[in-house]
């Protein structure tokens, strides 16, 4: 799709996907944040319009009323919203949107007309003069090509440990200007993925947004301990963009992979979240299969709590507990594992329902010994 110069535009079907993720999270965001924390900050460096064509919500509007859903939590506490957009048009717009929303006073809701880079850059000297790195930040990072996303202004943000960040990476952009002679527009892609490395995937051959994206992968691992992405297919089955999240929480890293998992799939994007190459995920596939793999891999000959395999599913790899229990179920079924018959209470365990506290043994299938036993007639 062609960059829009006009004030708001036509809504793309992979927008409604992208908002669809946003507005999941968002309402579990606010849910959780708000209990625990007195100040929390929305920030959607390029904010846009606030209102499509058709009359569908832009992403500000979505965040402010994801926020109102929780009123009651978030009380007694300070909600800072603030929407950013180089455009005063979309400025314009978004103000006599919002002028339709009713604030309750302990929400402050400010537009400002500035380059991301240069009010995030103010806002982060500020937040680090004032001791206040440990307000928890959202950061939506949604432009339309590359220019202005300096990974050095993600790392800053990530530092404080409540801090999370959702990127738009448009591989299809960057894959395209990579051997532009033109000098600014290298720096602007080596400024987004914070390495010139990025110009050695000119050089191999193969799947270069792939490369890219796995570079860009490797980049925010450096700093933020759970990084995932959800992939944005175009009709010729290329990527388009990566919506990258990255977060240093493992709740957060959950529930935004419980929004992933939840986003309809019909129109046929795919859930394709390949941190580990050998663990790529696609909808079509029966995610339950996957994961009995990842797990008998993952386990073989060991004994382990259920409570270990939770957080190993849940912290390391793109599944939910919800598969973790019908992978386990699964596996039990067809005896690859053997798990304790008692509970911690002394009760019998029903087959195939796993408490914490239950050991569970990973043994090797009886086809699989079979084949490894050598002949002996
Ligand atoms: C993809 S649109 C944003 C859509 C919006 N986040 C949503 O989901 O409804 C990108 C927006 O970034 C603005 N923009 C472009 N360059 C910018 C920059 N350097 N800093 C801030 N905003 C910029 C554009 O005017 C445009 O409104």
């Amino acid at each position: 799709m062609a960059v829009p110069t006009k004030t708001i535009w036509e809504l793309d079907p992979h927008t409604l996907v992208k908002h669809e993720i946003l507005n999941r999270y968002l309402n579990a965001w606010f849910a959780i944040l708000g209990q625990s924390n007195k100040h929390v900050v929305y920030i959607d460096g390029f904010c846009g319009p606030g209102r499509y064509e058709g009359g569908e919500e832009g992403s500000p509007i979505i965040a402010l009323k994801a926020a109102l859903n929780h009123r009651k939590i978030l009380e007694h506490k300070k909600i800072e919203f603030l929407f950013i957009d180089v455009d005063s048009r979309r400025i314009t717009h978004l103000n006599s949107e919002l002028k339709k929303i009713p604030i309750p006073p302990n929400f402050s809701v400010k537009t400002e007309i500035n380059t991301f880079d240069e009010r995030f850059r103010t806002l982060l000297n500020e937040l680090e003069v004032k001791g206040a790195q440990s307000v928890p930040i959202f950061a939506f990072i949604d432009p339309f090509g590359f220019k202005g996303i300096p990974l050095e202004l993600v790392e800053r943000l990530l530092k404080n440990q409540k801090t999370e960040a959702f990127i738009n990476l448009s591989v299809d952009a960057i894959n395209r200007w990579l051997e532009h002679p033109d000098e600014q527009i290298p720096q602007h892609i080596i400024d987004a993925f914070g390495t010139d490395e990025v110009f050695d995937i000119v050089k191999k051959h193969g799947k270069r947004r792939e490369s890219l994206r796995l570079l860009y992968q490797r980049q925010l691992e450096r700093f933020a301990k759970f990084v995932r992405y959800f992939k944005m297919e175009n009709s010729d089955k290329k990527t388009i963009y990566y919506l990258f999240f990255a977060t240093n929480h493992p709740l957060g890293h959950v529930k935004m992979k419980e929004a992933f998992w939840k986003v309809d799939t019909s129109s046929g994007f795919k859930f394709s979240d390949a941190t580990n190459p050998y663990q790529s995920v696609l909808f079509e596939m029966d995610e339950t299969d996957k994961l009995v793999e990842i797990l008998h891999q993952h386990y073989l000959h060991q004994k382990i709590s259920v409570e270990k395999i939770k957080s190993y599913v849940e912290d390391e790899t793109p599944f939910l507990e919800t598969h973790m229990r019908k992978a386990l179920k699964l596996l039990e079924n067809e005896q690859k594992i053997r798990a304790d018959s008692l509970k911690r209470d002394g009760e019998k365990r029903t087959k195939g329902t796993f408490p914490d506290e239950v050991i569970v043994t990973f043994q090797i299938p009886v086809s699989q010994e079979r084949v490894s036993k050598p002949l002996l007639f």
